[in-house]
This record gives C-alpha cells, sequence and structure tokens, in this order.
C-alpha cells in the first residue's frame, strides 16, 4: 500500500493562480465572444519580450554548445562562477556578500518553497496576512501546520496582518517566532517596506536566533531611493536572514526560469542539541542532491542582464510596467477607491467597491468587463475586501483596462 503525504489532504482546494485559471477557462468556454476581448491583470506574469541582451548571450550559448570544445554538460549545481561572480558584483556591491554566498536556481518561488527541506519540525513561523500562496502551502505540505479554519487560515502558523492600518507593512510580533517570510516590495500589496521597518525585523530575528527568509522578487521595482532593496543593506540582516532574487519579473524570465539565493556563510541554525549549524552548508548540501543547476544558455542570459546593454534594457522594461502601474492607480483612484502599492512595486491593491467582497470583484471584472483580476481574499483571510491588479502588461491592454472599469464603477 503506497501512503501519500497526508499534510498534503490540508490543502485548499486550488493554489490561487489555477484556480483562477479554471474560473475563466469555465467562463472562456460559456461566453466565447465576450472571451475573445479578454484582458488578464491576474497572475503577475511578464508580458513583453526578453531584453535583446539576454536572447544574443542565449543563443550565442546554445551555439556554444554545438562545439567539442565550447560544449558542457553538468554545470555547478550551485551556478557557475561567470553569474554569481557577476551578482555579487552588481546586485550586492558593498552590502558584503560574496559570489560563493550566491546560489543560482531556476526561480523564486521553487526556492522559497524548497527551502523547508533545511528546517526541522517544531519551528513558529511566521507569515503575513495576505502573503504569496507559495509560502503558506509549502508549509502546509511539509507538516509544518494543522488543518485550515473556515477562514483558510492554518493552525499552528503565526499570522502577521497587513492592513491600510499599517501600510501593509506588519508589526513586531509580541511572541518568540523561529522563521519569518517578509517579502518587499510586497506580493500583492505592491507595499515597501522601509528602512527602520526592516532594522526593526532585523533586531527581532537577532535577539530570538530567528531566521528572515526575505523575498526580494520585486526589488527592481523599487522607485524611491530610501526604500532598501536587500535585506542586506540592514546592518546585522548577514547574521539573521536568507534573500530570495529571481530574473522573472525584470529579465522577463517567468518563462525562462533563473533566480538566486543568497546565503551568508556566518548564518546558522541550531541542531537538536542547539549546537550551531551553518545554512549555508545545508542548502550547498541539499542543492547538490536535488539539483543539477539552472541551464547554461539561461544562466549566459541572465549574466547578460547586467551587461550595459542589459541594464539600459531592463531599465526601459521596470519604466514600461511602473507606467502601467501609474495609470492603474489613477484610474481607481480617479473612481473613488482606496488604491495602494503600484509605486514600488507592479501590483496595485484596489479595496473593493462598497458591498462587493473580493471574489465577488473578480467574478463582476471577469462577467462585465471580461478583465481578470486576483481577489485579494486568495491571498489570505486579511485580503478579503480587496482585489489585486497587476501591471504586467501592454500599455494598449492597460489603457483599455483603464476604460473598462471606468466604464463598470
Ligand atoms: C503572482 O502573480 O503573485 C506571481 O506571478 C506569482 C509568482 O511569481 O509565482
Amino acid at each position: 500500500m503506497a501512503r501519500i503525504n497526508d499534510h498534503f489532504l490540508k490543502l485548499k482546494a486550488g493554489y490561487l493562480f489555477p484556480e483562477i485559471g479554471r474560473r475563466v477557462s469555465a467562463y472562456t468556454e460559456a461566453n466565447s465572444e465576450k472571451a475573445a476581448k479578454l484582458i488578464r491583470c491576474g497572475i503577475g506574469d511578464v508580458t513583453e519580450p526578453l531584453p535583446q541582451a539576454v536572447r544574443d548571450a542565449m543563443k550565442a550559448a546554445v551555439d556554444a554548445q554545438g562545439h567539442r570544445e565550447t560544449f558542457k554538460g553538468y554545470g555547478p549545481e550551485q551556478g557557475y562562477a561567470f553569474l554569481r561572480e557577476t551578482v555579487a558584483k552588481e546586485a550586492y556591491a558593498d552590502l558584503g556578500i560574496t559570489a560563493d554566498e550566491i546560489f543560482i536556481s531556476d526561480g523564486s518561488k521553487c526556492d522559497t518553497g524548497n527551502m523547508l527541506d533545511i528546517f526541522g519540525p517544531g519551528n513558529k513561523i511566521a507569515i503575513t496576512d495576505p502573503v504569496y500562496p507559495v509560502y503558506v502551502d509549502t508549509n502546509v505540505m511539509i507538516g509544518n501546520t494543522g488543518e485550515a479554519d473556515e477562514n483558510g487560515a492554518y493552525e499552528g502558523l503565526v499570522y502577521l496582518p497587513c492592513n491600510k492600518e499599517n501600510q501593509f507593512v506588519p508589526a513586531i510580533p509580541e511572541e518568540k517566532v523561529d522563521l519569518i517570510y517578509l517579502c518587499y516590495p510586497n506580493n500583492p500589496t505592491g507595499a515597501s517596506a522601509t528602512r527602520a521597518q526592516l532594522e526593526a525585523w532585523v533586531a527581532y530575528a537577532r535577539k530570538n536566533k530567528a531566521i528572515i527568509l526575505y523575498d526580494a522578487a520585486y526589488e527592481a521595482f523599487v522607485q524611491d531611493p530610501e526604500v532598501p532593496r536587500s535585506i542586506f543593506e540592514i546592518e546585522g540582516a548577514h547574521d539573521c536572514a536568507v534573500e530570495f532574487r529571481s530574473f522573472s519579473k525584470n529579465g522577463g524570465f517567468t518563462g525562462i526560469r533563473c533566480g538566486y539565493v543568497v546565503i551568508p556563510k556566518g548564518l546558522v541554525g541550531y541542531d537538536a542539541q542547539g549546537g550551531e549549524v551553518s545554512i549555508h552548508s545545508l542548502w550547498s548540501r541539499r542543492t547538490s542532491t536535488k539539483f543539477n543547476g539552472a541551464s547554461y544558455p539561461v544562466q549566459k542570459g541572465a549574466e547578460a542582464i547586467f551587461s550595459p546593454e542589459g541594464k539600459a534594457q531592463v531599465a526601459a522594461l521596470i519604466e514600461h510596467y511602473m507606467g502601467n502601474a501609474k495609470l492603474l492607480r489613477q484610474a481607481c483612484k480617479d473612481l473613488g477607491l482606496a488604491v495602494f502599492g503600484g509605486v514600488n512595486a507592479p501590483y496595485v491593491w484596489v479595496e473593493c467597491p462598497e458591498g462587493i467582497d473580493s471574489w465577488g470583484m473578480f467574478d463582476k471584472m471577469l462577467e462585465e468587463a471580461q478583465v481578470v483580476i486576483t481577489p485579494g481574499s486568495g491571498f489570505g483571510a486579511a485580503g478579503e475586501g480587496y482585489f489585486r491588479i497587476s501591471a504586467f502588461n501592454s500599455r494598449e491592454n492597460v489603457e483599455e483596462v483603464c476604460r473598462r472599469l471606468k466604464a463598470l464603477l
């Protein structure tokens, strides 16, 4: 008898985005004419083509695979030195991070989930609410939670409410926790955290020997020079934080797949006897065992993001998406809706019109405006009453979404 992992049975029916996909497909099947007008602002998937510098580098890398002299088989599991060194120099200059503290991967979704492999049972885990659902579901899968209640909140997790009162940055908990997921600029609320707020989190983590799992997948969208882009800008973070970054949203790699994890060598966790164990060594061991590295052409493409041409092309992409965010923010504001985010992040977080809940707004936008958004409640109970509009789209589509919003509300 093949026993399954019973923890999977605690998961709510569908992961949010496949569930949205299912509802959109059902609508499309039943309304083929209207569905032809559908504009997708749900999942934060990029729409603009890969930067030229990336494509050129990837093509050259593929060609190199066609010659015995330059052909490459298995690469280093932790990533090629050329990319690790480039990331250290370009993304972490002056932040005290070395190339061997950077682990190249196939993306942050996998990394944030896989990270749980190296942490044992019994950790108290804090997550923000609303939150990127992957953090919650991967903790459920591994057995770090009990069952979900009627609001979808899992027993055993410490939820940190994020709301307009705290500008979607959670207060430091009264209780002691061991692992803390923070994501800034934030998905889904589009909020950013100030230096002082991150300093408070780092101080808390150090005091409690906790580790902050800091998801910085959206750092490239920060416009305000005062807003930290990395947790390692905060003094003391090297002793208490892991950072996740991705090429998905800046370089348009959602389909290409490449990201990285930064783990300072001095970061420690504790074994059953309370002895210190290097997190870097455990992650390195895990990576060698379960991963064979991101592909060579993909890593070459990622390296090109940091070339002068690549930087200019990425800057243009960011400007494009942030221009979209500005238009979406303004359109919602003009309708008298309370609007958050969209200033240092590509997500606009909007309070639903009175009397409509998150899924109600999702249905209304789908059925009456043929626009796909993401219901705030899909990110957690505290997201109820909000919806998220992704700014990842063409300008033409965003302008049309703004027109349809105005006609709808
Ligand atoms: C989102 O829409 O929240 C993101 O695209 C999901 C992801 O990056 O996996």
